[in-house]
């Protein structure tokens, strides 16, 4: 059963509403920051993998106003796991919401202003509503299928750039970066030798709405998790943009890589991730 592009909008207009809200505590947080008051700090994998008490309150609120509205739906959050559906019980959820609350932790914990909130809603596995907001420079990213995709609620669509020579790129790193071989380093290279340039900046739903948005041509990462990449996955498909998984399929969510670019340097994005020495 495929879902009407109408009844998709009340979804995406509540994304918008959590995301906001979510943006509002952040930005307290990043004050409160800024003014030498660091708060609660958590480690996951390492002392590069920091958790701020920003990123469970963020996520605190988006669950729980979920879960008040559609208690029919799972949900992922980053930080607390997952969230059953309250019903129907036994039957597997079609509506899955997947929430990173703050995308960009790193750069949140230093002051640093560039960080978001991604809202995803997978219908059947698929990213079918995605919000992205970045309440530090306000910039919303919001697509629903059929609907469109938009920034600051103006129709974006992706760049016209057609060769990688020309291209600016755009990437992240795992947090396993110093302890694993899969890192991500050759593939940079390899861009970077390639393409007009290749930037960084810690936020894997942004990147994907500056390539939504036109302002990057392409996008690829590996060892990504799907509250990462599902609302971005919706925006740049929406933008007229090609996602994939690093073999060309559509396995983000379960491989955990992707590439995304406006489609015109999709098989050449491809093509150098695959001609890479292993
Ligand atoms: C991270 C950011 C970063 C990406 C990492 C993600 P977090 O998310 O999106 O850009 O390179 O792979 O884990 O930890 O800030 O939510
Ligand atoms: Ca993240
Ligand atoms: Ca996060």
């Amino acid at each position: 059963m495929t879902m009407h592009s109408d009844s998709l909008a009340p979804l995406l207009d509540t994304a918008i509403a959590l995301a906001r809200g979510a943006g509002a505590i952040l930005l307290e947080g990043l004050a409160e920051i800024r003014a030498g008051n660091h708060g609660a700090l958590r480690f996951k994998s390492g002392p590069g993998d920091v958790v701020t008490e920003y990123d469970q309150r963020s996520e605190d609120f988006i669950v729980s106003e979920l879960r008040r509205r559609y208690p029919g739906h799972a949900i992922v959050g980053e930080e607390g796991g997952a969230y059953a559906a309250q019903a129907p019980a036994g039957e597997p959820a079609r509506f899955e919401w997947q929430i990173d609350p703050l995308d960009g932790t790193t750069n949140f914990s230093h002051g640093f202003a560039i960080f978001s909130v991604s809202i995803g809603l997978l219908i059947d596995g698929v990213p079918s509503v995605g919000v992205v907001y970045s309440p530090a420079t306000s910039d919303l990213y919001a697509a629903a299928r059929g609907l469109g995709a938009v920034w600051n609620g103006r129709p974006v669509r992706v760049s016209r750039v057609d060769s990688l020579e020309r291209a600016l790129l755009i990437t992240g790193f795992p947090y396993d970066y110093a302890r694993s071989p899969q890192n991500n380093l050759r593939a940079f290279d390899a861009f970077n030798r390639r393409a007009q340039a290749v930037r960084r900046i810690g936020s894997a739903a942004l990147d994907l709405c500056l390539v939504a948005s036109g302002q990057m041509d392409g996008y690829w990462e590996t060892k990504i998790k799907p509250h990462d990449i599902a609302a971005g996955i919706a925006i740049v498909r929406e933008a007229g943009g090609v996602v994939t998984d690093s073999a060309g399929g559509e396995d983000m969510l379960g491989r955990g890589d992707i590439v995304a670019s406006n489609g015109l340097i999709q098989p050449v994005m491809l093509e150098v991730l695959n001609s890479l020495p292993v």
